[in-house]
């Protein structure tokens, strides 16, 4: 018997709806529970913490959203502690101290003793060692915080008496062992004892004619699309090429880690490198050759757009040489093609190992044998973030290669640029203002701990008068920091813009990488730059502990 009672279906419909409304409450809770965590949980500015703390706060805070005040990037380099040895013995240069300029004093003295130089001297001959031994000693005593490595031979300056003299150079303060150049001018007189001495030193990049015949490369090739195809130059030292895996053969033999693109493609960048550094961990971890997308999307937040952009290269931001010297990687591009080609010229595919979801954890992979393991991130979010793969057990034995991300060798150009031209003696200070300071509730003081007046009444007290003072600030008002100006002279990174405007080498290298087409300077790279300069400061304010007593990451955290 089957009677259709008239009052169950509704009863059904309400159940279906009462379950479907208590799912989507307990959904609702635990969202707010997550988000509770996450504020209240305050790690948000790992990036800012010491190297031992960093990765602590790191594996406890895997839940935790990404944000922080966006005001401070660090990467690899600047985690690196100092016992760690930051020179691959390969590329290790003994540094030009002391011993090494009396060694090659002693030597010069010996000749000129038998020849009795003396005389020579009246006319300045910048190939005469003694010219190049002056000026080491004489760098060597005025720039404290530059570990000076190699020189080159003297070449004559625009009079008679001036040499131009270049050299390679690493900053005590950066802990990578990338090298900068640096070609000054140099006026000489005659000194004590057949010796020259220096009458005048010319400030950053003075001394052109020894800047180097640079390498010239014509703009890469785009089908017509360029704009200008025209011979660029290019840092010579800065080899980010992409790498190729050869022969079909060289594919076969290797063993390949797939990640396809995610739930975190245009987040916000601190998610990209966690989960970025995720994926490498795991390949790391397996043993295998990391397949990397090297076309990011930028999130809006760091563009003056306002909007998110795809296309940008990764090497923009990071240095993909160092990454290549660090881990085994393959473009995802060359991957597929090479893949592609081996498929369809051999009867047996390539074995692949598809994994759909990031609850299969990597030890579950590590006996497997396929060629390729492709991880498969189609689940809805938050489901399909990379970075969830190391999370629970995994996080036990992934380690995310820090080491292995640098910023770009071209915005630390920049970088060098900027201390440069302030000779290095420089103090810096970290105003943090932005979105904290309008949030009254977590940051009550930060506002007007950052006004103008109080800046000046406090770094007063701190800052010698007529230092120069680099600010690095998310504060977009140019001005803002005008006051400071009777007191310090004060340097904004919008000061320095010619270095990445369109006659800067930065703009030609960037645009090199973009098929031809100009690059735009973004917000994530202003950070980046600020940043390096900041550390590379003789006195360091911090907006936090320094300026203000408010806690970093809001009331009751500190
Ligand atoms: C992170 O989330 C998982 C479930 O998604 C939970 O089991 C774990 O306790 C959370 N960890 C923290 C530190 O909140
Ligand atoms: C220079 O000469 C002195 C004595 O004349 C000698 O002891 C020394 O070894 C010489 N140095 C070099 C580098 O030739
Ligand atoms: C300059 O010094 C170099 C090296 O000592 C020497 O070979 C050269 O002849 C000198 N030139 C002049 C013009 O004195
Ligand atoms: C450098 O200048 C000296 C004289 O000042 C001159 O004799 C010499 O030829 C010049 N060297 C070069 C490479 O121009
Ligand atoms: C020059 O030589 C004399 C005697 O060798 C020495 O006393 C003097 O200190 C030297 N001067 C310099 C500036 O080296
Ligand atoms: C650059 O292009 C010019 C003209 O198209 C050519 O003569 C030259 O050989 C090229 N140089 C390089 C390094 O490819
Ligand atoms: C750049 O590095 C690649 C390896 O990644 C190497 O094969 C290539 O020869 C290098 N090019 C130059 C110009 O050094
Ligand atoms: C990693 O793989 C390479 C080649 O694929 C192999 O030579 C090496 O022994 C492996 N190392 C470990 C620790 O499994
Ligand atoms: C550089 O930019 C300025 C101002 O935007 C413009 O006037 C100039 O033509 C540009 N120069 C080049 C080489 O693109
Ligand atoms: C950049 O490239 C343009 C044209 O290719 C060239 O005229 C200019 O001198 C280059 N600028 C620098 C700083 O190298
Ligand atoms: C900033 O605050 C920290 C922590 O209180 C302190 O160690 C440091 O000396 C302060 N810096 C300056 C420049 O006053």
């Amino acid at each position: 018997m089957k009677e259709t009672n008239p009052a169950t279906e509704p009863i059904g419909q309400n159940l279906i709806k009462l379950i479907s409304n208590l799912c989507f409450s307990v959904f609702v809770f635990s969202v707010l529970i997550f988000t509770v965590i996450a504020i209240t949980y305050q790690p948000p500015d790992p990036w800012l913490e010491s190297a031992p703390a960093l990765t602590k706060l790191f594996t406890q805070s895997e839940n935790a959203t990404f944000k922080n005040d966006n005001s401070i990037l660090k990467t690899g380099e600047d985690l690196q502690t100092v016992s760690a040895p930051a020179v691959p013995p390969a590329l290790a240069i003994e540094p030009i101290t002391e011993q090494v300029i009396e060694k090659s004093e002693e030597k010069v003295t010996n000749m000129t003793l038998k020849s009795s130089g003396c005389e020579n001297l009246q006319i300045v001959n910048c190939s005469d060692p003694r010219v190049l031994i002056t000026v080491e000693k004489f760098n060597l005593k005025w720039f404290k915080s530059i570990v000076f490595l190699e020189y080159q031979t003297p070449v004559n300056g625009s009079k008679p008496d001036e040499c131009d003299v270049a050299w390679k150079f690493r900053n005590k303060k950066e802990k990578s062992w990338r090298k900068y150049r640096d070609f000054r001018r140099f006026k000489f007189g005659n000194g004590e004892n057949c010796t020259y001495k220096i009458v005048h030193a010319s400030g950053w990049h003075s001394g052109i004619n020894a800047r180097r015949q640079r390498i010239k490369v014509n703009a890469t090739k785009s089908g017509g699309k360029s704009p200008k195809i025209a011979p660029s130059v290019r840092d010579e030292e800065i080899n980010d090429t992409i790498p190729t895996l050869g022969s079909e053969m060289n594919f076969r033999k290797g063993r390949y880690l797939y990640y396809s693109r995610g739930g975190d493609y245009c987040k916000g960048m601190n998610h990209y490198m966690w989960s970025f550094l995720c994926g490498l961990g795991e390949a790391m971890y397996l043993n295998r050759t990391f397949v990397m997308d090297l076309s990011i999307c930028l999130a809006g937040s760091y563009n003056p757009s306002g909007k998110d952009e795809e296309g940008k290269d990764f090497r923009y931001y990071f240095d993909f040489e160092h990454l290549k010297e660090m881990a085994s990687i393959v473009e995802e591009s060359e991957f597929l093609r090479d893949w592609k080609k081996w498929d369809r010229a051999h009867k047996k595919k390539v074995p692949v190992r598809k994994v759909v979801t990031h609850k299969v954890m990597p030890v579950q992979l590590k006996k497997d044998k396929s060629t390729i393991i492709w991880r498969q991130f189609d689940a809805p979010e938050p489901e399909n973030y990379w970075y969830r793969v190391c999370e629970g057990q995994a996080a036990k034995y992934i380690q995310r290669p820090w080491h292995a991300l640098w910023k770009s060798k071209r915005l630390m150009n920049i970088v060098t640029e900027i201390s440069g031209q302030m000779d290095w003696d420089f103090d810096a200070v970290h105003v943090v203002r932005g979105e904290k300071a309008q949030n009254k509730e977590l940051w009550p003081h930060l506002d007007a701990d950052t006004s103008p007046d109080a800046l000046v009444a406090k770094l007063q007290g701190i800052i010698q008068p007529w230092r120069n003072l680099y600010i690095a600030t998310n504060e977009p008002f140019y001005n803002y920091f005008d006051k400071l100006r009777s007191h310090f002279k004060v340097h904004l990174l919008d000061d320095y813009k010619a270095l990445w405007g369109n006659t800067s080498d930065w703009y030609n290298e960037t645009m090199l990488l973009n098929h031809g087409w100009p690059v735009e300077f973004d917000g994530y790279m202003r950070v980046a730059v600020d940043t390096e300069v900041l550390y590379r400061a003789k006195t360091r304010v911090e907006t936090f502990y320094n300026l203000t007593s408010d806690c970093k990451d809001g009331v009751n955290t500190c």
